[in-house]
């Protein structure tokens, strides 16, 4: 095997952990029953000209798809101090808007996509609604692609609003929270939704929203634990459940707050 045929394992995600490998400047991934429609949201980010995000490049001998490499490092544990600056939120805040300008003239209808967000907050556009932290590939202390488009599906801006404020403020109880950012989530919060530039009418209810991005979210994965999966079984094994209930109380808790913290 030649030395840029050889498969480097990249680590980061959950859903396809032990899967993911660097190829050269590409990377392959498996494909999923709606990976025609992913492919057909890449290929539009790249017809007009987005380059927050891999590029579709084809199918490779195994049936993996093959993505452009994003050069850059995507945030993983433990966290390296330049993820967890005000700069850094700021940077993917920005990107999120530019994607969603991006991803507004892309018609989605040909396609079979992945489960939508509820219907209250969905068939907007094509919502990205995975903005983890180790679906974010930063270059110096600045994002700038968005990857794993696994989940997108047709959502709403608010949607991932509400799903990248909750996870990079992040917005959880505090004893969650082991480094920097703890006590300045409520400051981190109002400048991520600053910097997206969220509609007026939107800031009323983003708490809210949030509330259920983030049961839509832990139903997700707890599906996928039930039906065997082996990384987010390992990670409800881990006490998941039990960070998601006291998440979850912390949000009706503290609903005052966390609106207050947008006015
Ligand atoms: N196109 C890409 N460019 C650069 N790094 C990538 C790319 N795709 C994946 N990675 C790296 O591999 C990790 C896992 O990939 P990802 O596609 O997010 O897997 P999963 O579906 O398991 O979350 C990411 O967190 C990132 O570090
Ligand atoms: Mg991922």
């Amino acid at each position: 095997m030649r030395d840029e045929e050889a498969e480097i394992l990249l680590v980061g995600g959950t859903a396809n952990r032990g899967q993911v490998v660097r190829v050269g400047d590409t990377v392959r991934r498996p494909q999923r029953p709606t990976s025609p429609a992913t492919h057909a949201l890449l290929r539009h980010l790249a017809d007009v000209g987005f380059t927050g995000a891999p590029r579709f490049l084809g199918i490779d001998k195994l049936d993996r798809e093959v993505l452009s490499y994003m050069p850059g490092t995507a945030v993983t544990p433990p966290f390296p101090e330049w993820a967890l600056t005000d700069e850094a939120l700021a940077s993917v805040a920005a990107l999120l808007r530019a994607y969603h300008r991006a991803v507004e003239t892309f018609d989605s209808s040909p396609y079979v996509w992945p489960p939508s967000p509820p219907d209250a907050f969905s068939g907007e556009l094509i919502s990205h609604n995975d903005v983890n932290l180790d679906n974010v590939v930063f270059r110096g202390d600045h994002a700038v692609a968005l990857i794993d488009f696994d989940l997108a599906s047709p959502g709403s801006r608010i949607w991932d609003v509400a799903g990248a404020a909750r996870l990079w403020a992040p917005l959880r109880p505090e004893h969650y929270i082991d480094d920097v950012r703890r006590a300045r989530v409520l400051a981190r919060f109002r400048l991520f939704v600053d910097g997206y530039g969220l509609a007026r009418e939107d800031r009323q209810r983003l708490v809210e929203v949030i509330r259920q991005n983030h049961n839509w979210s832990y139903d997700l994965m707890g599906s996928a634990a039930a039906n065997g999966h082996a990384g987010f079984s390992d990670y409800y094994a881990s006490g998941a459940l039990d960070r998601a209930a006291q998440t979850h109380q912390w949000y009706l808790d503290n609903g005052h707050v966390l609106r207050s913290a947008l006015v």
